[in-house]
């Protein structure tokens, strides 16, 4: 039985289609949304409709995800001492060290959190440090904030100083205990995920673990890869036996489905063929990637081999927790590899791209009946429509900001719409008795 809607949303919509990188644009639309968090229809408003707009001067798309981010660096964001090992060793190791006290990572969580609100940004897959305790209390400001996120332990048993170091047979006991507690929690919106931070970080048998966990619990398994050329020479020092730093995940059960890998800048012709092959989902960081002058992604290259690919703020070394700069960023970035991803894909691959890479897009990424109410309001010019809508909405960064986010249906900042199921003018559509 459908349930009666417990609000209805007008306005502007831009639709993501479920696998074309196409987004439909409704000039005047009515979202409705059921009591249950779920849409339940989505219709042009009659022309005799009487609803005022709900956010006047806003588009409504769905929330965006962001498939790669730190918390520990939200406070270093924009700390520059980049490339990647030395910037590593400067500005993140020793702010990672704070989060063993647990006062300062529950400020950071909320911080973090309203970041995201801010932004709108609803669902994010986010490396926690090595330590236990403040990674659930980063998941208890998930909860608490109504967000969403696919987290996890970043898992580093070596190649870094000790206070951010945790051995693997604790940190893998961590993971258990956790996921027993945490996965899944609230019809999913809080789940756990195996994090090696990369190969440098872990012991053969860590990573040969973290694989492990992830099939046998079907978690999401995230690293990064080939960011950065010394990261490349050092990786394949450590693992001399493996062919390629693909190889190196590869030999220890880390690739497959479930598998997101970060930034994948300087992949060979042979390792991008194993990503296809292998299903691997690509998060692109294309703002930090440009802030620690590790090169551009070949985006296009991504897309037309058909791999799942998200964009990721990777703050801290993203510069932003906006995914409309960071779309913003690839496009810049496209150019520059002289292959352009124009903003139509881009704004699909920061909603739909993004649960497709997770996984959850059975129920995000989409405004149609069926789909979680995740859905963002932001101010563009009223007099925009087509291609210049969604120019504005993310090349100009002095353009409107984001008005509400929602999680299904609930607001958690912004004006609430109407929560009464008040007056409809025209005909109702056509509901399951
Ligand atoms: N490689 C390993 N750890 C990190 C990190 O924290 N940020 C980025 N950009 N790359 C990494
Ligand atoms: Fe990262």
């Amino acid at each position: 039985m459908a349930d009666s809607p417990l609000a209805t949303i007008r306005g502007r919509v831009l639709a993501p289609s479920p696998r074309s990188r196409t987004i439909e644009q409704w000039p005047d639309a009515l979202v409705e949304v059921a009591a249950d968090g779920r849409i339940a229809a989505l219709r042009e408003a009659p022309p005799d409709c009487t609803r005022p707009v709900t956010w006047p001067g806003a588009v409504i798309l769905p929330g965006l995800v962001d498939a790669h981010v730190h918390y520990p660096q939200t406070r270093i964001l924009g700390s520059a001492s980049g490339p990647l090992l030395p910037w590593l060793e400067r500005s993140v190791f020793p702010e990672e060290a704070r989060f063993a006290d647990p006062g300062y990572a529950a400020a950071v969580a909320e911080e973090m959190c309203e970041a995201f609100i801010a932004q709108g940004t609803t669902l994010a897959a986010i490396y926690c440090s090595a330590h236990p305790g403040a990674t659930e209390i980063l998941l208890e400001a998930i909860e608490r904030h109504g967000l969403r996120a696919v987290a996890g332990l970043a898992l580093m048993d070596r190649s870094a100083p000790p206070p951010v170091l945790l051995p693997a047979a604790e940190a893998l006991a961590a993971c258990d205990d956790l996921h027993a507690r945490w996965h899944g929690r609230d019809d999913g919106r809080i789940r756990l995920s195996m994090i090696p931070r990369f190969a440098i970080s872990c012991t053969p048998e860590l990573l040969r673990d973290a694989g492990l966990r992830s099939r046998e619990h079907e978690l999401l398994l995230q690293t990064h890869i080939s960011e950065n050329p010394d990261e490349i020479e050092h990786t394949l020092e450590l693992f001399p036996g493996s062919r390629d730093y693909l190889g190196v995940y590869e030999d220890h059960g880390c690739v497959g489905p479930l598998t997101v890998l970060a930034h994948c800048i300087h992949l060979s012709e042979d390792e991008w063929s194993r990503l296809r092959a292998q299903d691997v989902a690509v998060a692109h960081c294309p703002d930090s990637n440009f802030f620690l002058g590790s090169g551009c992604m070949p985006l296009r290259k991504a897309l037309e081999l058909g791999l799942r690919v998200g964009l990721g703020t990777d703050v801290g070394a993203g510069r932003t927790f906006s995914l409309r700069r960071v779309a913003a960023a690839a496009y810049d970035a496209s150019l520059l590899r002289g292959a352009m991803v124009g903003p139509e894909e881009l704004l699909w691959l920061a909603t739909r791209g993004g649960a497709r890479a997770l996984h959850q897009d059975d129920r995000l990424g989409c405004i149609a009946p069926g789909f979680d109410a995740d859905l963002v309001a932001v101010d563009v010019p009223a007099r925009l429509s087509g291609p210049a809508l969604l120019d504005a909405l993310l090349f100009r960064h002095d353009a409107g900001p984001v008005r509400a986010t929602m999680v299904r249906g609930r607001v958690l900042r912004g004006e609430a719409p109407t929560l009464e199921p008040g007056p409809t003018p025209g005909p109702e559509p056509s509901r399951p008795a």
